[in-house]
């Protein structure tokens, strides 16, 4: 077998690129600079792309004042077709460098948000949802001729319709949100305050800067600490920063060296969370499974010894074969369980005891030991 110097198999896919820094910012166009990264590296892309909005002449409010609309030259576009060739080439780029379990997450309005969409299925990624952030404090309309616009759309979707494996915190989101599904809507203000980068002049240092709320969501939902979380279009780096924060690895591209160098030195200001705060945690579904039996084998628990419930009403005879026994009734820690309670279902290991000379013990948390020595390898 060829060892490469690193000591992996030289065939073996290269799947970690090691940058000069973990939070990188390169300045160019991300079309050719993503095609200088490996294939299949990357773990989240968030994209904000220019959204064309195709702003004609200028915004005044009704006292005449000027709305600070985006009219930048990196927003602009000849023909909805350049738009989608612009589209087609960086999101060919984003996919290319993609792990198969990557997913990627889009943010646009109705300008251009659909002709994303469309093209995103035409090009092979399966889409996972469409986020709807709801602002709570959008920019009326001025000219009183259409609904006021209070959301973006974010597309998050896989590499493709049999990607398997992608990040979704399914569990930590449901425990940070009372224990209910978190939603496809989100209610989040629009950068203002402090976080809003603002140049010497007072103004501010970029028009379309995105609240770090939004993306601590985003990576939080669909990343992991320590994963690489690409942005094609940094911007003032509200991604870099959010990632470095949340102690992902971060790269982000930008074509205007302004842009870039306000973005660097504010992911350089940015203090990651302790690790602590930030551990997954092993949910009920992802934890490895342990059989009852196991707790036998191990000699936790001896075959004949007796479990039983916390107001011991019940005693059940524990067999050498991992079934446990009630009266006549033979069966899994579960269905015994069940029974003694004459209930349909039960989960023995959050019922049955176990008696230990320092009282009695609940079988999960022997179950709890065995997961952890799992964990430790
Ligand atoms: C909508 S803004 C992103 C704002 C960013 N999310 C933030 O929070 O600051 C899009 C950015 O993409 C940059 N851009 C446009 N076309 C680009 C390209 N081909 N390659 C790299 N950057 C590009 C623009 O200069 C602009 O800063």
């Amino acid at each position: 077998m060829v060892v490469s110097r690193r000591g992996a198999s030289a065939k073996a896919p290269r799947t970690q690129f090691e940058y000069p820094s973990e939070h990188e910012i390169i300045v160019g166009d991300c079309v050719a600079e993503m095609s200088k990264l490996p294939a299949k590296s990357v773990d989240l892309i968030f994209a904000d792309p220019p959204y064309n909005l195709q702003l004609k002449g200028s915004l005044k409010r009704p006292d005449e004042s000027q709305v600070d609309a985006v009219d930048d030259d990196w927003d602009k576009f000849s023909s909805f077709a350049a738009y989608d060739d612009f589209t087609r080439a960086w999101l060919l780029a984003a996919r290319r460098i993609m792990k198969p379990s990557a997913t990627i997450w889009v943010i646009g309005s109705y300008h251009n948000i659909f002709r994303v969409g469309a093209m995103m299925q035409d090009l092979g990624f399966w889409l996972l949802n469409d986020i709807v952030w709801r602002k709570t404090n959008p920019m009326p309309n001025f000219r009183g001729r259409r609904f006021t616009n209070a959301h973006e759309t974010m597309i998050w979707a896989a590499r493709d319709e049999n990607a398997k494996g992608y990040t979704f915190n399914y569990e930590t989101l449901k425990a940070a949100n009372e224990d209910v599904q978190a939603r496809s809507d989100w209610l989040i203000p629009l950068c203002t305050g402090d976080e809003r980068l603002k140049g010497a002049d007072g103004k501010k240092v970029h028009p379309t800067q995105k609240p770090e709320q939004l993306l601590a969501r985003v990576l939080l939902s669909s990343s992991k600490p320590g994963d690489l979380v690409v942005d094609p279009f940094n911007g003032t780096g509200t991604t870099g920063a959010v990632a470095k924060r949340l102690r992902r690895r971060y790269v982000g591209f930008e074509r205007d060296s302004t842009y870039a160098e306000a973005a660097r030195a504010r992911i350089d200001a940015v203090e990651p969370l302790p690790e602590d705060t930030l551990k997954p945690f092993v949910t009920a579904r992802d934890a490895p499974r342990v059989a009852f039996s196991e707790l036998i084998e191990r000699g936790m628990i001896s075959p004949g010894a007796r479990l039983v419930d916390s107001k011991k009403r019940h005693g059940a005879l524990v067999r050498a074969d991992g079934a446990i026994m009630l009266g006549d009734k033979v069966g899994s820690i579960h269905r015994i369980g069940a029974v003694a309670q004459g209930s349909e279902a039960c989960n023995g290991w959050t019922f049955w005891h176990v008696e230990t000379a320092k009282g009695l013990r609940l079988i999960d948390e022997l179950r709890a030991e065995i997961r952890s020595e799992m964990a430790a390898g």
